[in-house]
């Protein structure tokens, strides 16, 4: 069966080298495989919690879905859209935040550790945090719920959001479905196979440590610049080198073959420099981005081609989640006088058809069976003495007037206080299923 996955990408800065590594390549490399409905979109309304900076937001949209598309997304085949043209996202996002109690937000890793930082400093626990950094995770909730997306890849930190999604999909189930899961729970996907490479330093790159490898700003010169001064030991040429511990040979790894990788490794035993190991390092790399480079720099020359690509991604993600909304909006009551009608009748239908009682006269009394939709016999009734009472007992059980008592493994099924059948634990069950 066809499985949605989708994620969303923060612009909120310029790709390196390390999300390239750690989340772009794989990720477009999941999108080609068969049986996938690949969602990808740029999560600009999460952008604006973090950054006050318009340029830096706008521009990095661009860089972020050029990067995206050079990298070998291909837009015919995954919806490819940004957040802030789907209006139904935010829509649905008041929808969810007052389903979703605030206790859970308290909850929230990113919003306690900005507190506790607060409480070390000595100011108001809140101090300087905006609504948007309290109420994130319900936005990213709809981003993934108003898809029903089966799949979420994301990195580790983001596993209590997809908890917190889950959350928020069942309670918004139970409180409006009416028996049927109209949202699905999402379930993050990770993958601890992909290379989380290092930095300059051979700490982990990342922008805050300040250690990252370009990955098409600033074109070869700038990434050859960057190679170069990564940190090595101070082994001459000649010496012999390990490639394993060597956050420069996981990074020649992290693109090579396994043969490349293995002839490298030798090379550095047998005494390559570090001078030209950097140089076969940069080779190895530029090979794989220049291509893509000159797709990028083409689209950062032409941004309208990029513009007029998001917005077909939008309308065709937009497809989806308009009659979306139009549903979840009935649900919670806000509805045209023809939806009104329309749900209505659903309700009661779906009472109706959900069970059907057979009464019959067996030779104590009557009796009624109880089917359920299927037509499966779900229990057999006590004996009436009275064909009146059988009818008025059975009325009652179908609109849901029924209580259960439960002694040991029996459960007693009383309508009015009268015995209507004793249920074993399975017939309970099917029972309470259905009405
Ligand atoms: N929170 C995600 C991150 O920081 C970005 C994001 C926003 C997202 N909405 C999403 C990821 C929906 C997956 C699905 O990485």
């Amino acid at each position: 069966m066809t499985q949605r996955v989708l994620t969303g990408i923060t612009p909120s800065g310029t790709p390196h080298l390390g999300n390239y590594a750690g989340a772009i390549r794989p990720a477009v490399r999941a999108s080609t495989q068969p049986d996938t409905d690949a969602f990808f979109f740029l999560a600009d309304y999460h952008a604006l919690i973090k950054c006050e900076d318009p340029q830096r937001v706008a521009r990095s949209r661009l860089e972020i879905a050029a990067t995206w598309i050079a990298a070998g997304l291909d837009p015919e085949r995954v919806t490819f859209y940004r957040q802030s043209d789907i209006p139904e996202i935010p829509e649905f996002s008041w929808i969810l935040t007052c389903v979703t109690n605030k206790g859970l937000m308290n909850r929230a890793h990113a919003y306690k550790a900005s507190v506790d930082q607060n409480t070390a400093k000595g100011v108001e626990p809140d101090d300087g945090i905006n609504m948007g950094l309290f109420s994130y995770p319900i936005l990213m909730a709809a981003d993934i719920l108003l898809f029903n997306a089966n799949w979420v890849p994301v990195g580790r930190d983001q596993i209590q959001h997809l908890e917190m999604a889950r959350d928020i999909a069942n309670r918004f189930n139970h409180l409006y479905g009416q028996g049927q899961t109209l949202l699905t729970p999402p379930y993050e996907l990770i993958d601890d196979s992909v290379a989380t490479l290092p930095g300059l330093d051979g700490r982990k790159m990342s922008k805050s440590y300040d250690n990252t490898i370009p990955l098409f700003e600033g074109g070869p010169a700038l990434l050859q610049s960057a190679i170069n001064s990564i940190v090595t030991d101070s082994k001459l040429p000649g010496e012999p080198k390990e490639a394993e511990g060597s956050h420069l040979f996981d990074l020649y790894k992290a693109f090579a073959s396994d043969e490349q990788a293995q002839q490298f490794k030798h090379e550095l035993k047998d005494g390559l420099g570090w001078g030209d190991a950097k140089k076969k390092l940069f080779e190895l790399i530029n090979t794989e981005l220049s291509p893509m480079r000159a797709i990028y720099d083409d689209l950062m020359a032409h941004p309208e081609r990029l513009e007029d690509m998001l917005l077909d991604g939008a309308a065709k993600a937009r497809q989806i989640a308009t009659p979306m909304i139009q549903e979840l909006r009935a649900r919670v009551g806000l509805r045209s006088p023809q939806q009104m009608q329309q749900l209505e009748q659903a309700s009661k239908k779906e009472k109706v058809k959900s069970v059907r009682v057979a009464s019959f006269r067996g030779e104590q009394g009557f009796q009624f069976r109880l089917f359920d939709a299927a037509d499966k016999e779900v229990f057999l009734s006590v004996v009436f003495a009275d064909p009146k009472q059988a009818g008025q007992m059975s009325k009652q059980l179908q609109a849901g007037e029924y209580r259960l008592e439960t002694a040991e493994d029996v459960h007693q099924l009383f309508v009015q206080d009268i015995l209507v059948a004793e249920l074993t634990t399975e017939q309970k069950d099917r029972l309470v299923a259905v009405l």
